[in-house]
């Protein structure tokens, strides 16, 4: 046990310079609260500028190619998101999934490719309501997950972000017991492949958590932390999710 909890915000394709107040105030909240790990993973264009502006939370990417270079138009490499100062990326979105037709197997190299240039990955997994209502969703999640798990998976570079892809934007949320027996089996499906390594692993839950739900969700073992949208795009409501962390 012992894991800190680990609170990132997920702003998507939301932000311009104008927003970098909410970073910045955001930071502000990461300072007051340093027994838990905060962060904003913001628009690639926002890293750098919210360098100068960031106080003591982290700034992480969304997203980053699996290559280190090449003819990849569009695409950043994680050593270019690293160079501009993010510490993390997420990794494999159910966005990303479905918008990109990211894979699992994409997704265990993206996870590598950021690793590789010093990044910390939180790589995403979740089911879909049609998974969840057959009853399934714990075992999709569990495949999905050890599917997209890299190489030399370990607790002090990748963290894991449980996100049912009906909860997230509707303001729906699984019951309480039902985020906890997911986040014990995808525990125990780490463990079957990493071994101990599992209990030091933070898994993250994301889909609609803000200021009303967040202690409640925060408040069950295997919940280590929250990836949270909407609720983190300004520093008031994500002051409150940082709180009951
Ligand atoms: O990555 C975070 C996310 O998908 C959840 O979004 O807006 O439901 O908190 P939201």
């Amino acid at each position: 046990m012992g894991r800190r909890k680990l609170v990132v915000g997920n702003w998507k394709m939301n932000g311009l310079k104008a927003q970098l107040g909410e970073v910045e105030d955001i930071g502000a909240l990461a300072a007051r609260h340093p027994a838990v790990e905060v962060g904003l993973c913001l628009p690639a264009t926002l890293i750098a500028p919210a360098q100068g502006v960031k106080g003591a939370a982290f700034i992480g990417a969304q997203d980053c190619h699996m290559h280190g270079s090449g003819a990849h138009t569009g695409c950043l490499s994680a050593a270019m998101l690293a160079e501009a100062g993010a510490g993390w990326t997420i990794v494999g979105h159910s966005e990303r999934r479905q918008d990109q037709g990211e894979t699992d197997a994409d997704v265990a190299a993206k996870a590598l490719a950021a690793k590789a240039a010093g990044l910390k990955v939180i790589l995403c997994v979740g089911e879909s309501l049609d998974v969840r209502d057959a009853g399934h969703a714990e075992s999709v999640v569990s495949a999905q997950l050890l599917a997209s798990l890299p190489e030399g998976a370990a607790a002090d570079w990748l963290a894991i972000a449980y996100e049912p892809i009906w909860a997230i934007g509707t303001g729906r949320i699984p019951t309480m017991e039902a985020v906890e027996a997911m986040h014990r089996a995808l525990r125990a499906a780490l463990a079957t492949k990493i071994g101990a390594e599992a209990d030091g692993m933070r898994i993250l839950y994301g889909g609609s958590m803000n200021g009303d739900n967040a202690a409640e969700l925060l408040a069950i073992g295997d919940v280590d932390g929250g990836l949270v949208g909407g609720a983190s795009l300004t520093a008031a409501k994500f002051a409150p999710v940082i709180a009951a962390a």
